[in-house]
């Protein structure tokens, strides 16, 4: 039997699990069916539904434009190709702030609609009550601190959070009521490492997950099209490895194509009926 067969369902206890057993969990983003599938055979705990879909997807500057309704159609995409890895979906922005009813509400049709088994939320200590009630009403929660997207003009760009006192307090006081409020895991993204371990140390039933966090976290999260090398040149974050480069491989496949098709060369007798 393959390892794909025997391997069991990730659920939100499993990440906590892993936390407690000391095993590291990964992360990554899907967008669609195929991408959805590849990564759940590769063995990937979570699949991510990341607003940043808003950035690869649909080449927006930021995460800020993309829709509710959107984000439902990317998830129920991504679902119908995982079947043991956790999803997750990224409420995008103003789904859930503006009201703890309005969070309930959409992030209710991401697991009715989007058949999500999770949702993830940006945001600190400001969101407890949100958790909590979301948590109350079935729905399990992933937080999100540190560099928060849907935030970055408030921030005035992608800036290193934890550099001073006030950030670093912010952080970790908002990492203790996460957890308290139930967040099964919280994604720290952007932050000197050193917060993030303190933080990760500091926690027993909520993983944490980085990016841009060190390697002290619980876990680790990339944008599945930048670890593929399907990103904008200009954007080489420091934390960012790339593991394979599709651009070439893709150009050349395509200018193979163009070249045949105009020579007449495809399709040949072996393509036609
Ligand atoms: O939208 C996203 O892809 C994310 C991850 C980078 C954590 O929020």
């Amino acid at each position: 039997m393959s390892t794909i067969r025997t391997r069991k369902k990730t659920t939100v206890q499993t990440i906590v699990a892993k936390k407690a057993n000391g095993e590291k969990i990964t992360c990554l983003t899907a967008y669609d069916y195929f991408i959805g599938r590849l990564l759940d055979q590769a063995g990937i705990d979570i699949v991510l539904v990341g607003d940043s879909a808003a950035n690869v997807v649909h080449g927006f500057k930021t995460t800020i434009p993309i829709t509710l309704d959107v984000m439902i159609a990317h998830t129920a995409a991504v679902s119908r190709g995982v079947e043991r890895a956790l999803l997750v979906t990224d409420m995008p922005f103003l789904s859930f702030q503006p009201s703890i009813e309005t969070a309930i509400i959409s992030c209710g049709r991401c697991m009715k609609e989007g058949f999500a088994e999770a949702v993830k939320i940006e945001g600190g200590i400001e969101m407890v009550p949100t958790v909590k009630r979301l948590i109350e009403c079935g729905i399990p929660v992933m937080g999100h601190i540190g560099l928060t997207p849907q935030s970055i003009h408030r921030f005035g760009g992608p800036k290193v959070q934890a550099r001073e006192e006030r950030s670093r307090n912010y952080l970790k006081e908002s990492a203790l009521a996460l957890e308290e409020a139930g967040c099964f895991s919280c994604v720290l993204e952007l932050m000197e490492a050193n917060t993030a371990a303190e933080i990760t140390s500091s926690l027993t039933t909520m993983a944490t997950i980085g990016i841009g966090a060190g390697r002290e976290c619980d876990g680790q999260v990339l944008v599945t099209n930048d670890l593929l090398g399907l990103r904008e040149p200009e954007f080489t974050p420091k934390f960012l490895k790339q593991y394979a480069d599709l651009p070439p491989i893709i150009s050349e496949a395509v200018s193979k194509y163009i070249n045949e098709v105009k020579s007449g060369t495809y399709p040949g007798p072996e393509h036609s009926y």
